[in-house]
């Protein structure tokens, strides 16, 4: 497999609205990341991906972008950038920005110029439609909930947004949309940029025929994105876009969110020989997540979702690894157990994701095993998408009491909470008012407290990144299923000519039993790392994981 800096490195996402304020006015800021850049390097990470931080109204926190080659004053400067991007290299470190292709914010110039008239240059950037009986053109649905559609009075048309309105979606059959990014993309570049995250990539392309979507039984969602999600054809727009712009950088990293894309077509994307991106953020394991309901972590349909992507990529493509972003709730609260076994689960969860063949990217704060937040009224929730889940259950029929609890389970707002520094007032985050809540936890889950304990789930975390550096064989090597069809274990080893390396993980509340006659003997002495202490005697016939336990072996 093609050795490349971007396979090597451990990449670190950070929210800038909630990661460091410098200047006290409770938001996070450029000058905030600069100043924690020594954690960063110290915790081991070596690629930096920084959500966006272009000119926006913040109706989607950046994700609804007014100038793609500014710096959004709230964040600081362009030296300030400038400065950071330095820094970032002088320390040996990358620096991934976040792009959003598929749609921009309403007050971009160039949408406020396609509103502007029926006959404007601009016009055909987003899409237009006329209406249908009286309402918009045909059934979809926005993905933060309510039609997809905006009626403009000016030009008497809809245009389409299946995010929130302040996000139009733009036109991608149109070249001059194509043209307009190459050269955003380029400028970056050539200034130093390490690459991009593509956020919403697989939705770039709608259905040619703007048809209506298939209702679907039972909800939530009740309706298919199929139309505007992964659509074929998609790959044409992003080989077009990348022939003029990453395509000319060697070097560049892209990571593409890529909602709808499922293992047996993720070579399309990602294999090497079709110069397309570097990696996925695939969704096939998130829709485990994504259950208002509170199911339990479904420990069989986890390893097939990710053990099928270790599969269709190896040797041929490369992998992201995630279990946190910005998006989704804190995994510890989801998926583990934030009261019994917070630190037990959240080195389990680390080790059983972090050890596959791939890039591995940690969630600010998920080195410290943040959880949930203990939301109690809905005027708590900043998120454009929870608020508007929350009304759209009230006028479902649920009582707020009921809706409260649903959302907030899910909500993105859990994982955008400032990050824990310290004890102090606000976590050490700002001296002003944190734009959102600070979690009350951060008096014991903080990384000062954390730096200090040994045996904290910061500390496993540099021991995970420093153990995949030590051995080439966790980056490049083959992945093998152990034990696939465990209820409740999950295991597997990686290798190559030189080692073999057996990772087990108890992901449950219950003592499990390991034993596989290929892996006989489990010598204490190829016990490479663990995050509860290990009894000498362990051997195979007895060993038995304790809930939540994760150890990490080398094999003859
Ligand atoms: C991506 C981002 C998310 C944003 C959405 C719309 O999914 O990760 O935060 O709301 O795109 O831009
Ligand atoms: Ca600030």
């Amino acid at each position: 497999m093609k050795q490349q800096w971007w396979k090597e490195a451990v990449a670190y996402e950070i929210y800038p609205r909630s990661f460091m304020d410098s200047n006290g006015d409770g938001i996070g800021d450029l000058a905030g990341i600069l100043s924690k850049l020594d954690y960063l390097k110290e915790l081991g990470v070596s690629l930096l991906w920084i959500c966006p931080i272009f000119p926006s109204p913040n109706d989607d926190n950046g994700y609804d972008i007014s100038d793609y080659q500014g710096i959004q004053p709230e964040f600081g400067t362009m030296d300030e950038f400038d400065a950071l991007l330095a820094a970032v290299h002088a320390r040996g470190m990358r620096l991934m920005l976040d792009l959003v292709l598929n749609h921009t914010s309403d007050e971009h110039p160039w949408f406020i110029d396609s509103r502007s008239s029926r006959t404007s240059a601009k016009r055909d950037w987003y899409i237009w439609r006329d209406g249908r009986n009286g309402g918009p053109p045909n059934n979809w649905e926005s993905i933060f909930k309510g039609p997809a559609w905006e009626f403009d009075e000016v030009t008497g048309q809809y245009y389409l947004h299946i995010f929130s309105r302040k996000q139009p979606d733009l036109n991608w059959t149109n070249p001059a949309v194509t043209e307009a990014f190459s050269h955003i993309i380029r400028w970056w570049l050539d200034k130093g940029v390490d690459g991009f995250r593509l956020d919403a990539v697989s939705h770039m392309k709608k259905d040619p025929l703007f048809a209506d979507a298939r209702r679907l039984k039972g909800a939530p969602p009740p309706f298919s994105m199929k139309k505007y999600m992964n659509v074929p054809g998609i790959l044409d727009i992003v080989d077009r876009l990348f022939q003029r712009s990453f395509n000319l950088y060697a070097d560049a990293v892209t990571v593409g969110e890529a909602n709808g894309v499922k293992a047996a077509r993720a070579l399309e994307w990602v294999g090497e020989e079709q110069r397309r991106m570097s990696m996925l953020f695939s969704f096939e394991h998130l829709d485990l997540w994504e259950d208002e309901a509170g199911t339990r972590l479904d420990v069989p349909a986890l390893k097939k979702a990710l053990f099928s992507w270790q599969k269709a990529l190896n040797g041929k493509g490369w992998n992201a690894l995630f279990i946190e972003n910005h998006d989704i709730a804190r995994v510890v609260s989801s998926w583990g157990d934030d009261t019994r076994y917070r630190a037990e689960s959240a080195t389990t969860l680390a080790t059983l994701y972090f050890l596959l063949q791939g890039t591995p990217f940690i969630y600010q704060g998920q080195e410290l095993g943040m959880t949930n937040f203990p939301f109690r009224s809905i005027d708590e929730f900043n998120d454009i998408r929870d608020r508007n889940t929350f009304l759209h259950h009230i006028q479902q029929g649920m009582s707020p009491a009921a809706a409260l609890k649903t959302v907030a389970r899910v909500a993105r707002d859990n994982s955008r909470t400032p990050m824990q520094w310290d004890a102090s007032k606000n976590a050490g985050f700002t001296s002003g008012t944190p734009w959102l809540k600070v979690n009350p936890n951060h008096t014991t889950i903080n990384v000062d407290e954390e730096s200090r304990d040994p045996k904290s789930v910061l500390n496993y975390y540099k021991q995970l990144i420093a153990l995949r550096k030590r051995f080439p064989t966790l980056v490049y090597g083959a992945t093998t299923p152990v034990l696939p069809d465990h209820p409740r274990l999950v295991a597997y080893t990686r290798h190559d000519a030189k080692s073999r390396i057996l990772v087990l993980c108890n992901a449950s509340n219950r003592p499990s039993r390991y034993h596989n006659p290929e892996t006989p003997l489990l010598l204490h002495d190829a016990l490479l790392l663990a995050n509860r202490p290990v009894p000498r005697h362990a051997t195979l016939t007895g060993v038995i994981l304790q809930p939540w336990e994760a150890r990490v072996y080398r094999l003859k």
